[in-house]
């Protein structure tokens, strides 16, 4: 009798995944609009109203790639939990900046941060990378099987962009930020989400050559077709439909109504892109995430960047919307419970 009467208790208490730490990373060397106005036919003005941007950062050093960036997160991560290396099981990387084709980059950062004993991998998922390696990460914890998973989202957009090209180089920037989950069974955590994909957005986002279909050639590269390419009308006006409506299923689903909702962290591609969002799902600004000003798109690093600079603003218990879009395409919203209060 006693085994049946508990047995209920039990399956009440779900685990779920929290977020327990965070930390961001953005390199030094900052690139305003007046450094751009010297390299492409721009102005400040024109950056500023269009995308909201002032300034960005750029990964500078000789050797330096993604893996460095992302060893700092996780090195400063582990040290803010007081988390050992050897405690981590699992690291997931998402970004489309990685050091090389193959291998992974999230195998590199563990050695770079001297993790041992955690397997790792990428997700390419570009602007929405954070988003997919968060729910993944999260499904190991509900599983029992891992108990503290590293989620790092980073790009390292300078690697990948045509200083000439005045309609990309100005948008992009470097750094990210990594979450630690764990398991918890106070109700906080990961909540839900809608998480969604259309392969035929391809031909509006892309990098053309380099893969398997073009690989890399003398030709390729005198064609410049080893950088970001984009149609940004056409990404904008499918940005502000992907993150709008998966933001009200998502709140739908969940019987939540905006006064319910602390914060909405929306991937920080374009001050317009954001308003139009916060619009759409009648979201007062005051509730929305917006440091795009200092970093613009760092693509997959976007939205640990904004938990990052917000955490200190989050009390346990705020109910947060995460939502991006991005190449692929591939957009979504995840609901979350933050898991704890920042002591100064
Ligand atoms: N400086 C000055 N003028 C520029 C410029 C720049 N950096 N970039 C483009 N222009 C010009 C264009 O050449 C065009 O001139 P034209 O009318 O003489 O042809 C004019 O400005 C308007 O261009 P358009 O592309 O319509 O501008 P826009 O308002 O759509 O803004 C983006 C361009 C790229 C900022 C915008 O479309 C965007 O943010 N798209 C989404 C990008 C994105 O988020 N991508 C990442 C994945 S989520």
């Amino acid at each position: 009798m006693l085994l049946l009467r508990e047995q209920p208790l039990h399956i009440m208490s779900k685990i779920l995944a929290k977020i327990t730490g965070v930390q961001g990373y953005v390199p030094e060397h900052v690139v305003t609009n007046q450094d751009l106005e010297k390299m492409v036919d721009t102005n400040d003005e024109w950056i500023q109203s269009r995308t909201g941007i002032k300034e960005r950062r750029i990964l500078k050093g000789e050797g330096l790639a993604t893996s460095d960036m992302g060893a700092e997160m996780v090195k400063g991560l582990l040290k803010k939990t007081n988390t050992r290396p050897e405690e981590i099981e699992l690291l997931i990387c998402a970004t489309i900046t990685g050091d090389m084709v193959f291998p992974d980059t999230a195998n590199t950062i563990c050695d770079k941060a001297g993790i041992r004993n955690a397997f790792g991998y990428d997700i390419n998922a570009a602007c929405s990378g954070f988003l997919y390696g968060l729910i993944t990460g999260a499904k190991f914890i509900e599983s029992g099987t891992h108990k503290k998973v590293i989620i790092v989202g980073l790009d390292m957009m300078s690697s990948i962009l045509d200083y000439s090209d005045r309609t990309t180089c100005i948008i992009f920037g470097d750094g990210g930020g990594a979450v630690l989950l764990e398991p918890t069974e106070d109700g906080t955590g990961v909540q839900d989400q809608i998480l969604k994909s259309d392969g035929s957005g391809r031909d509006f986002l892309h990098m053309k050559a380099g893969g398997s279909l073009h690989p890399p050639t003398a030709e390729t590269v005198a064609n410049k077709e080893h950088y970001v390419f984009q149609e940004g009308r056409t990404v904008f006006k499918h940005a502000v439909k992907g993150m709008a409506s998966t933001v009200q299923d998502l709140m739908k689903k969940n019987k939540l109504t905006v006064d319910d909702i602390d914060w909405l962290i929306p991937h920080q591609a374009n001050i317009r892109i954001i308003k139009s969002v916060a619009s759409a799902c009648d979201f007062p600004m005051e509730k929305v995430v917006v440091n795009i000003e200092k970093y613009g798109n760092t693509t997959a690093g976007t939205l640990p960047l904004c938990l990052w600079e917000w955490e200190p603003k989050f009390k346990k218990g705020d109910k947060i919307l995460l939502t991006a879009f991005g190449g692929g395409f591939t957009w979504g919203t995840i609901y979350l419970k933050w898991g704890y209060d920042t002591t100064a």
